[in-house]
């Protein structure tokens, strides 16, 4: 492997020439599925952790060639081993993508404990139960991209979901935070607010509802995975850098922050 022309190491390139790890958390289906694909593309070797939809993820394993991991990234004690067993298998986790989430909707006088607590441990919890085990390591290496993926719904709030629009908003404020405490080290911590996406999340709404959604998006349709997956990588370049602490989103025009 050589420098690209520039001179900058290439997207996927360590300073000793081996091929960075990045490792997607719900990265086999989904926007996390683009993610995973698109940073394979990129050159990186890539872990897609899945939860629970093993025939799904041992088709895009066999499609795609990524390897895939199953843990729950609510639980601490899976999460360190399972990264544990991704560096060993991999190398160290240079790049971090928090995707994986969850809807429990309901409006909040119909809402449950149960389902506040499962949406706030899937997509809250996770940011540190992921986190935690990369963290020293990237600022031991002098480099690391921690990209968290929040939502539109974290920004604008949505009715019918108070609880995954307290934990998207928790995410930015965890970017914000985890950002000013690494940037000397060379670890870069960004969010990423996807609006409505067409993927089986979005497409579970209600039709009459989702209609009405997308009557509401400028740019006149659903967003596709491809378009986030895009901005993760380059996120994780090199070249980004200079970027942290931010909110990059991407919603057609939806809620413009
Ligand atoms: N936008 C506009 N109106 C909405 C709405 C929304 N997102 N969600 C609910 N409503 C409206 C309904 O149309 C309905 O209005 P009418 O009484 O005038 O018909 C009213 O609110 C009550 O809704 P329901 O009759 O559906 O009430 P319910 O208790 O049976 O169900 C619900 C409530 C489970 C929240 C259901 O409405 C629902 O699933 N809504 C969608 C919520 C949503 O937008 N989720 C986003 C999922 S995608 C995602 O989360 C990815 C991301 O990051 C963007």
């Amino acid at each position: 492997m050589s420098p690209g022309v520039d001179g900058l190491l290439r997207p996927d390139q360590r300073e000793d020439d081996m091929a960075r790890t990045a490792l997607v958390t719900g990265g086999t289906r989904g926007i996390g599925e683009a993610i995973s694909i698109a940073l394979k593309n990129a050159g990186y070797n890539v872990a897609a952790t899945y939860a629970g939809n093993e025939e799904k993820a041992n088709a895009f394993k066999a499609e795609h060639g990524i390897a895939v991991f199953k843990w729950d990234v609510s639980d601490p004690q899976a999460c360190a081993d399972g990264i544990a067993k991704v560096e060993a298998e991999l190398g160290p986790v240079d790049v971090l993508v928090n995707n994986a989430g969850i809807t429990r909707d309901a409006m909040f006088h119909k809402a449950t404990f149960e389902q506040w607590r499962e949406v706030m441990s899937t997509n809250l919890d996770s940011m540190f139960t992921m986190t935690r085990p990369v963290i020293d390591g990237m600022r031991e290496r002098g480099f690391g991209r921690i990209i968290n993926i929040t939502s539109i719904n974290g920004q604008k709030g949505q009715m019918g979901q108070a609880n995954y629009s307290a934990a998207k908003a928790g995410v930015i404020g965890f970017t914000k935070a985890l950002a000013q405490e690494n940037a000397k080290k060379g670890v870069t911590v960004n969010a990423i607010a996807p609006g409505y996406i067409a993927t089986e999340m979005v497409m579970a709404v209600p039709e009459k509802v989702r209609e009405s959604i997308i009557a509401t998006i400028p740019v006149g349709r659903l967003g596709e995975s491809e378009e986030i997956a895009e901005a993760v990588v380059y996120l994780a370049g090199e070249k980004a850098g200079f970027v942290t602490g931010s909110t990059l989103t991407i919603n057609g025009g939806q809620y413009i922050t």
